[in-house]
């Protein structure tokens, strides 16, 4: 019997030539590069045995009703959950009614850690700036006082959740002269060692840290970590670095610690929610750089993502192991 898959959105080719060369399922596709409007979601899931989706998918309790009993496999093409509200109810709803579900990490850790690296030095050395100032005519001469910015060199760094992406972000950083690589999390970890990482209380690392940088999850307990009694206790001078998920920040708290000079500088790569409304009070600051949530955005990375979604999928379909299988 051939079953039924609905995709949640233009993948790249790569996870689509996977589906269809294996022969074992019809996939129906939301063929738009846009957010699949709720209600075609809920019709295109009816009846599926699985399904491909985003991370800008909600998928919950209603979602798997729409589907019904056929549904085996939800695979998602993000190494974040957040979106599947199965943390509120995991065992109940989807082990229940026994769905997999498939996610997408290691593959995408190189790209994300690059793009903080990135976004970390450029919101640091004020490069958004510096470009406008090119353009609009604000480049007078060189300037001793103009366009200064913070360092990597003999500073402090702290990661807020050590995982696989923020190791790889650790890693990155060091070379730049990091004297200090804080981390703080639910435990310590053995392989910080390798990047000299101290496992500090979270009220240190943001008080001692130049570069503050998140790399968490969110979950119940990260969701609006960064608020104003932790602004209020980092450095005047600290850069504060988002590339997780927006809801781990307040974002009026960092509002008010941005304008008000509580700290230096922010760059954020994830926000609440996406996207950022462009006439969002962030956006009218010199000293805050937003992107649009393109950790992962490599041609290559991207690619690998659809490969492991697809092969994901199947193997939930078919019944065999999954090469990334979030468990619970
Ligand atoms: C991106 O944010 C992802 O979760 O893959
Ligand atoms: C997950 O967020 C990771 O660090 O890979």
């Amino acid at each position: 019997q051939i079953m039924k898959v609905f995709i949640t959105r233009r993948i790249p080719q790569e996870g689509m030539k996977i589906l269809s060369q294996a022969g074992v399922c019809k996939v129906s596709l939301w063929d738009s590069d846009e957010t699949v409007p709720r209600a075609e979601l809920l019709k295109g899931v009816a009846g599926a045995h699985g399904l491909l989706c985003l991370l800008s998918d909600k998928i919950d309790t209603e979602v798997l009703d729409a589907a019904g009993p056929n549904l085996k496999v939800i695979s998602t093409l993000s190494v974040g959950f957040d979106h599947m509200k199965l943390s509120l109810c995991p065992r109940l709803h989807v082990l229940c009614r026994g769905v997999r579900v498939g996610y997408t990490p290691d593959v995408l850790t190189d790209a994300t850690a690059e793009l903080t690296v990135a976004l970390l030095l450029a919101t640091a050395r004020r490069l958004p700036e510096g470009v406008v100032e090119v353009k609009n005519g604000g480049w007078s001469t060189w300037k001793p006082l103009w366009l200064c910015g913070y360092g990597l060199s003999g500073s402090t760094v702290g990661v807020i959740g050590l995982g696989r992406i923020g190791m790889a972000i650790a890693r990155r950083l060091k070379p730049f002269g990091v004297k200090r690589l804080l981390y703080s999390g639910r435990t310590a970890k053995s392989y910080a060692a390798e990047v000299e990482g101290e496992y500090v209380p979270l009220d240190t690392l943001v008080s001692e840290s130049d570069f503050v940088v998140v790399s968490c999850a969110l979950t119940p307990e990260t969701q609006g970590l960064c608020n104003k009694d932790f602004f209020i206790k980092m450095k005047n001078t600290a850069v504060f670095i988002n590339t997780s998920r927006g809801a781990v920040v307040n974002q009026e708290d960092l509002y008010q610690a941005l304008s008000s000079g509580q700290i230096a500088c922010a760059g954020l790569d994830v926000t609440t929610p996406e996207p950022l409304p462009t006439d969002h009070p962030l956006l009218t600051l010199n000293n805050c750089v937003v992107l649009p949530h393109i950790g992962s955005a490599t041609y290559s990375t991207r690619g690998i993502m659809a490969e492991l979604s697809a092969n994901n999928l199947l193997a939930g379909l078919q019944g065999t192991d999954m090469p990334s299988e979030l468990k619970f």
